[in-house]
């Protein structure tokens, strides 16, 4: 019979990274493993998923400094005072990089692979395939014959998301940042037009492979791509933001960051919507039955900046756009 370790290694990182992430801001630490207590059990982790967007955590404060990091992991268990865990069974957990943790039956779910490799539950059997799967049909309700553009799309949710499209029956269109992830996502994935960001015509191939517009995009990197996919979207079209890690790797702190405001969209499932009034007809009577109501009993204040005269329309429209004027500005003539 194996002994049972007593200690466990784990990463840490040792400073918060300043810019591109460095191997200095890590380090490796030998920890003691507490005996187990009744319910618990001894993981032998075997795999740790990296993911893009620690490196926001190792940053922002999330991670602690010098302190085991977590990452979901899959692991074996090698010694179990729990009576629904027995040693053998293979479990999800989110104590990742470190190669021994401690379970508790309600942090951890049971893995079964059957015949399938374990790395399946890494990735689209996984998390990341979850947060695919969820944001193009859930989210951005993907249908036959419609255009799907995925970015980051050799990575391992944008890589399930838009073989999903493809499967859906969508014409797919993908971005990444490499030829080698290129020829993989049209030889190997089947996706129809691959572009890749990097070359400095980007933005007029990407025209060109939607020359009807766009109807689902499923964002994994934010920035300038979700700019240039916004330009090309077509009416009632989507948007599924998974992530922006384009901006994850930056020395720029996170709040002062380009498109700063689709880490809170994301962290806050906030719905970004547009609309015409037009389409609310039915609310006009009902609008100006209460808004006259309350303007006519003081519950609501206006200003009116009164100009006069077409020659004043000018000078009017500089103000407003300067922010010289409070209320409507309207031209009396
Ligand atoms: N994995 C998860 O469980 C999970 C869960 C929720 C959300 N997400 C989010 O989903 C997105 C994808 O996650 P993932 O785990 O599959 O990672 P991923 O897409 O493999 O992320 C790494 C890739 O991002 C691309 N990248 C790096 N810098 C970039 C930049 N400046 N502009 C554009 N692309 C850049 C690189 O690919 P190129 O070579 O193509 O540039 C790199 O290989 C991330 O935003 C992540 O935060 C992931």
């Amino acid at each position: 019979m194996t002994s049972t370790p007593r200690t466990a290694r784990e990463v840490h990182i040792v400073r918060r990274p300043a810019g591109p992430l460095s191997a200095a801001d890590f380090a490796v630490a030998e920890t003691a493993l507490p005996d187990l207590a009744p319910g618990e059990f001894l993981i032998a982790n075997r795999l740790l998923s990296i993911d893009p967007v620690r490196r926001v955590f190792f940053a922002n404060g999330t991670a602690p400094l010098n302190a085991g990091l977590h990452s979901f992991s899959i692991g074996e268990v090698v010694e179990s005072r729990h009576p629904g865990y027995a040693p053998g069974e293979l479990v999800g957990h989110y104590q990742g990089l470190r190669d021994f943790a401690v379970g508790r039956g309600d942090e951890t779910r049971k893995i079964t692979a059957g015949g399938d490799p374990l790395e399946w539950h890494m990735g689209p059997l996984g998390v990341g395939g979850f947060f695919a799967y969820v944001g193009l049909i859930e989210v951005a309700r993907a249908r036959p014959g419609e255009s799907v553009l995925v970015s980051s799309a050799a990575g391992s949710v944008g890589s399930l998301a838009v073989q999903l499209a493809r499967l859906i029956g969508c014409r797919t269109v993908a971005t990444v940042g490499s030829a080698d992830k290129q020829a993989w996502l049209t030889d190997v994935a089947g996706v129809e037009t691959v572009i890749d960001y990097k070359q400095a015509d980007w933005r007029e191939r990407l025209a060109a492979a939607l020359p009807d517009g766009l109807d689902v995009y499923f964002d994994n990197v934010g920035g300038a791509q979700l700019d240039a996919a916004l330009s090309l979207i077509n009416p009632q079209g989507r948007v599924a933001v998974c992530g922006m890690v384009s901006a994850y790797d930056s020395a720029t702190p996170f709040s002062e960051r380009a498109g700063a405001w689709t880490w809170r969209m994301m962290t806050s499932q906030v719905e970004l919507k547009s609309y015409h009034v037009r389409d609310h007809q039915h609310l006009w009577p009902a609008f100006q039955r209460s808004v006259g109501d309350w303007l006519r009993n003081g519950a609501i204040q206006t200003e009116t900046q009164v100009r006069d005269g077409l020659d004043a329309i000018p000078q009017a429209f500089v103000d407003l756009i300067a922010g010289r004027s409070l209320g409507k500005t309207v031209v009396r003539l």
